[in-house]
């Protein structure tokens, strides 16, 4: 039998070895793509403790204890993309559609702002319904009833012309992930007509057009290797975004994706760690995802670095209907309503929950 060789490196790296890339990391707030490979495929779990003791070490440094929140207010699950991971893709015939109208958008709003949230995030599937002219009365509404709250806006990929009107109207932040840095990778997640290209064409707008930008990617998506998630570090630090959000794949039952693998826990708080070093003031959510596949997800990323989390401010009735995948939390602590016991668990930890717009220190301000 012929035996392939073997590089060194695939055989691990040694702990003193990883402990100086870390380091370098935090000194540096790069690496190369062969040194972020090795650190993501040579993980340990004492790497990871010690990764995540530096990376709450700057959290501290910059944000303090505080852990900021976002309403989140999933306004329609239509949704004309058909990306085969995602629960209210277009072919999912059994999801059940909603949509809210603009006064039950305002009325999450005021219940949201009543229960100390001073950012909205609309979030929604890419649903024509909502043309140019409907969102930006709905967002100009918004700005002249909540005057001291940041709008956050995801609703996927429209023109330059579209974001500028949105930003003008009133917006502030837009999240959009990338999903993934990777063309080919790209490709094996969604259908022809989407391209990671064009995705981050439309981070480039929205930066340029003076949005906070939030993007992000998912872990252990099906196909994903460590090359990709090296690619992924590699683009954040070239967008250098004010927010960075991401979460581990989970499977949802009616997508061609069914019955591939979830992305772990570990990966997930790993990468959160290393994206904390990376950018030091950038805001990191404890996504829904991560809560979703472990009961102290959230906690144990804050513990990673992550200094973020936005509970759901949908209408109750409409909550189960947001299922990007499967056992998606939407009540219990994740609810809105239960600001205080989030905050108690919180508190567990030694964080605790702030009353603010909760913006990002990264202004492109050179420090
Ligand atoms: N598992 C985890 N995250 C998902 N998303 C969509 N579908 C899934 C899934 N099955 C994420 C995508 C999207 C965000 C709103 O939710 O990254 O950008």
């Amino acid at each position: 039998m012929m035996r392939h060789h073997v590089h060194p490196k695939d055989r691990g790296l040694s702990e003193a070895e990883g402990k100086a890339l870390i380091d370098r990391l935090e000194e540096t707030r790069s690496l190369s793509r062969g040194e972020w490979t090795d650190l993501i495929r040579g993980r340990t779990p004492a790497l990871a403790e010690y990764l995540f003791g530096r990376a709450r070490k700057i959290r501290v440094r910059h944000y303090g204890t505080e852990v900021y929140i976002r309403g989140l207010i999933e306004f329609t699950n239509y949704c004309r993309n058909d990306c085969y991971y995602c629960g209210i893709r277009k072919s999912n015939k059994n999801a059940v559609r909603y949509r809210l109208t603009r006064d039950q958008i305002l009325s999450c709003c005021e219940k949201g702002y009543r229960l100390g949230f001073r950012t909205f995030v609309l979030q929604g599937g890419e649903d024509r319904w909502f043309t140019e002219d409907r969102m930006t009365g709905i967002i100009s509404e918004i700005r002249r009833r909540f005057p001291d709250c940041a709008i956050t806006l995801s609703i996927g990929e429209l023109s330059r012309g579209s974001y500028r009107r949105f930003f003008e109207a009133g917006a502030d932040r837009y999240l959009l992930r990338h999903e993934t840095y990777d063309g080919v990778h790209y490709a094996r997640l969604h259908p022809e007509t989407l391209s990671a290209s064009h995705r981050q064409k439309c981070l480039w707008d929205l930066k340029e057009i003076g949005y906070q930008v939030g993007t992000g990617f998912m872990v252990g998506s099906p196909y994903q290797t460590a090359e990709n998630l090296a690619d992924d570090m590699l683009f954040l630090k070239e967008l250098n975004p004010q927010m960075v959000g991401i979460g581990p794949f989970i499977p949802h039952h009616d997508t061609p994706f069914a019955h591939m693998p979830a992305g772990t826990l570990e990966l997930t708080l790993f990468m959160l760690g290393l994206i904390r070093l990376m950018l030091p003031k950038v805001l990191l959510p404890a996504t829904t995802a991560l809560g979703t596949i472990a009961e102290d997800g959230r906690e144990r990323g804050i513990l990673a670095g992550a200094n973020v989390v936005m509970p759901n401010l949908s209408p109750t009735e409409v909550r189960e209907n947001y299922l990007l995948y499967d056992n998606k939390l939407c009540t219990g602590d994740e609810a809105a309503e239960s600001l205080k016991s989030l905050d108690q668990r919180f508190r567990a930890i030694g964080y605790h929950i702030a009353i603010s717009r909760g913006d990002s220190l990264n202004q492109e301000i050179p420090d």
